[in-house]
């Protein structure tokens, strides 16, 4: 095998903790040529800009993107003229052209017990968002005039049809491997909004040509309250750019924790993107305890999706079950209330930090 070249962008906060681990993670497992990159807040204070065109470059000449997180306090603004860090992270999507963000949900079964819901609510979750990624109110013409502003959502029938094709694809190929029917859920806000009904129109054309997929469309706050009362009902949920930002979040909850959530933009062509759905944690950064687990699964969809190694994205999958099943937990997977005031927070027998947590995956790899 030849060596996969990976563009490595920690970027801001927790970003290059989970980074330096998952970098770790993978020089234990196999050949891998790193290049590391600047974006988001930090290529803001170097360059002036969120991703210069240097680093879009170098991603487009990579194997494959793994990113850490972007933002934080220190880059904060609401001037319309002051770059952002997230601009970084929609510059390469837009840039690499990466439409398709999947985004799996399936609780560990060692954690059902750190999710806020009862442990029978979420018991059998395992859901797939498959959210547009480079349309909708994200990209549409914005601006501020005087003391009025606006962000235009536009979707075009081509867009809606080619992440619907994802979405159908996904749901067969997961239902053949679980050796059961496979379904779509199509959300949208077809009762208000003119692109949700394209939208609506558009996924009942692609599902003419999926006749083994059951569609049904579901209105957006119907589903964010579907989704924490009856998560089980649900396979895959294919949403347009901002439902699926909001709905992706809320099912990280039914993980026990935004850190475990990973995630794979992908184009129609390589480099895909792959990078944890939780954001850079500024207020636990440089402390040692980011749980790293999200970024790892992020590397495990990379190796699966991006570089054709299912084998190698199947062991780190299974290393990190262990190193749950061990009991091991990173302060964010501690469940329970919070002490009171004036308790101090003693760590649990098995609470550990970021490098704790990585030791005992990479040892779970070797065994
Ligand atoms: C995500 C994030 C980003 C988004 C931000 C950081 C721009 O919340 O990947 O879900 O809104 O898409
Ligand atoms: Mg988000």
């Amino acid at each position: 095998m030849t060596a996969k070249r990976i563009a490595l962008l920690p970027g801001d906060g927790i970003g290059p903790e989970i980074a330096a681990a998952a970098r770790r993670l993978l020089e234990r497992l196999g050949d891998f040529e790193f290049s590391e990159h600047l974006v988001g807040g930090g290529s803001i204070d170097a360059h002036g800009t969120a991703l210069t065109d240097d680093v879009l470059d170098a991603c487009r000449g990579a194997d494959a993107v793994l990113l850490g997180a972007v933002g934080g306090p220190r880059w904060e603004t609401t001037d319309p003229n002051a770059p952002r860090p997230e601009q970084g992270l929609l510059g390469l999507r837009k840039g690499l052209g990466l439409y398709a963000n999947l985004r799996p949900v399936r609780p560990s079964p060692a954690l059902v017990d750190s999710s806020p819901l009862r442990p029978e609510r979420i018991k059998g979750t395992d859901l797939l968002v498959v959210r547009e990624l480079t349309g909708g109110i994200y990209f549409g013409d914005s601006g501020r005039e005087g003391d009025s502003a606006h962000d235009t959502c536009e979707y075009s029938g081509g867009e809606i049809e080619r992440i619907a094709r994802v979405a159908f694809e996904a749901a067969e190929r997961r239902a053949a491997d679980q050796g059961r029917s496979p379904r779509v859920t199509s959300v949208d806000k077809a009762n208000v909004l003119e692109t949700s009904r394209l939208w609506r129109e558009t996924v009942e054309r692609v599902a003419g040509d999926h006749p083994a997929v059951e569609l049904d469309h579901m209105l957006v706050d119907n589903a964010a309250m579907q989704l924490v009362s009856d998560p089980t009902r649900f396979d895959v949920l294919l949403t347009e750019n901002m439902f699926g930002d909001i709905l992706s979040d809320e099912s990280a909850m039914l993980t026990g924790s935004l850190g475990m959530l990973p995630s794979a933009s992908l184009g129609a062509s390589t480099p895909g993107l792959f990078e944890p759905v939780h954001g850079s944690a500024p207020d636990i950064a440089g402390q040692g305890v980011a749980n790293p687990l999200a970024t790892f699964l992020s590397a495990a969809m990379m190796l699966r999706h991006g570089l054709d190694r299912a084998e190698q994205a199947t062991a780190i999958e299974v290393a990190v079950d262990s190193a749950l099943e061990r009991g091991l937990r990173t302060p964010d997977l501690v469940g329970g209330a919070p002490p009171a005031v004036d308790t101090p927070a003693a760590p649990g027998p098995n609470e550990v930090g970021t490098e704790a947590m990585t030791d005992a995956v990479i040892e779970a790899l070797a065994a």
